[in-house]
């Protein structure tokens, strides 16, 4: 059975044709980034107009390079939450009359569960085997929590923490707008860092006075654009910034997200061992900051250390895309779980 993925929850209008054992067919990602760019930020009004002109050439194309027609399709996954109300609507309406016209299925996708499950998809070949059970790290622009997941007949997916206030990705993209760095900051911050030393700007570990798991990222935000100010290290102003200490304070402030990010998951790992019962075998990341070399490094120290397995997303599928919202919808085809599509409602909370 061939499905058709459609992922249209912020910036990306992208669909891809996935068989049932995970092999992407095709996974074609239209970017919006340069529209948003000069606002440095996602403008949704901007996002839902540009899914819109969109969506049509992107399914051809999705399709024509998997070298199947509609008529071959099997069913239809579409994001129908959380995200972008306006861009939701437009893939979730075109999901709806699309499942409508065909006469095939239509199931509703979590975003989050997109990004759980991506890490297993390759780019060339079959899906890896899910583990039955495993933890998932999802960091993103709008979400960072990490997740027990258990598949198969009883798939359950249990949230163990989340944060307070900022996303990774969003501090990482709200820095790099102080600095004067392009939108999305991520990939920017980590090509600064590449040529600093870490160790020269330190910035504190968020704690929370209950000892706490969740994540929290603002009050980083907050010390990392002081300083920046107090170094004067905002490109924007039309002055040469000293290259080498922007590199030094872009390294300092990615390993702190880094080092939060492994002190978490070490707390609740040892959480988890304490409660006594079976553990999970591998973790797996997902989400657009799933793409941080300096993160991917250091989770896969962190499982070696642990003897647990760690998979890491092909960088094209950390990002949004068709390709993961298929598959998680595979996931909830392969347990019975399908919707009526005049039920699908689109919804910006998860
Ligand atoms: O998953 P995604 O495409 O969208 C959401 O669902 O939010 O993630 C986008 C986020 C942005 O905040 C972007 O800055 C971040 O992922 N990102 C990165 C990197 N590549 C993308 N953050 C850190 N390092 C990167 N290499
Ligand atoms: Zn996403």
């Amino acid at each position: 059975m061939l499905i058709l993925g459609i992922e249209t929850s912020c910036d990306e209008t992208s669909i891809a044709v996935l068989d049932e054992r995970g092999e992407v067919l095709s996974n074609f990602i239209a970017s919006q980034i340069e529209r948003h760019q000069p606002f440095g930020g996602v403008v949704p009004e901007v996002a839902s107009r540009e899914h819109l002109i969109h969506f049509a050439p992107v399914l051809e194309h999705s399709l024509r390079e998997a070298g199947v027609t509609l008529r071959q399709l099997g069913a239809i996954a579409v994001t129908s939450r959380p995200g972008l109300i306006g861009a939701l609507l437009v893939g979730v309406a075109a999901a709806q009359g699309l499942s409508y016209g065909l006469g095939i299925p239509i199931v509703g996708v979590n975003h989050l569960e997109g990004h759980i499950y991506s890490p297993f998809l390759q780019k060339k070949g079959t899906a890896i085997e899910l583990p039955s059970r495993f933890l998932s790290l999802v960091v993103s622009g709008g979400h960072s929590s990490l997740y027990d997941v258990h598949s198969g007949a009883g798939r359950r997916i249990e949230m163990l923490n989340r944060t307070r206030d900022d996303a990774a990705g969003e501090v990482f993209d709200k820095v790099a707008k102080f600095l004067g760095l392009p939108y999305p900051g991520g990939p920017h911050i980590e090509r600064v860092a590449r040529g600093g030393d870490a160790g020269k700007i330190r910035f504190p570990l968020a704690r929370f006075r209950d000892e706490s798991t969740d994540f929290s990222f603002s009050g980083l935000k907050a010390m990392a654009i002081r300083t920046a100010r107090e170094r004067e290290l905002v490109t924007a102003s039309g002055e040469e910034v000293n290259e080498d200490r922007l590199a030094d304070f872009c390294a300092g402030f990615q390993g702190a997200i880094v080092d939060q990010i492994e002190e978490r998951i070490t707390r609740i790992w040892t959480q988890l061992a304490e409660q006594g019962a079976s553990m999970p075998t591998d973790l797996a990341l997902g989400g657009g900051v799933a793409a941080n070399s300096s993160l991917r490094e250091r989770l896969t120290g962190w499982c070696a250390e642990r003897r647990l397995t760690v998979h890491l997303p092909e960088r094209t599928f950390c990002t949004d895309n068709g390709a993961m919202i298929a598959f998680a919808g595979l996931q909830r085809l392969l347990a019975g779980e399908t919707d009526d599509s005049r039920q699908i409602i689109a919804q910006s909370r998860s």
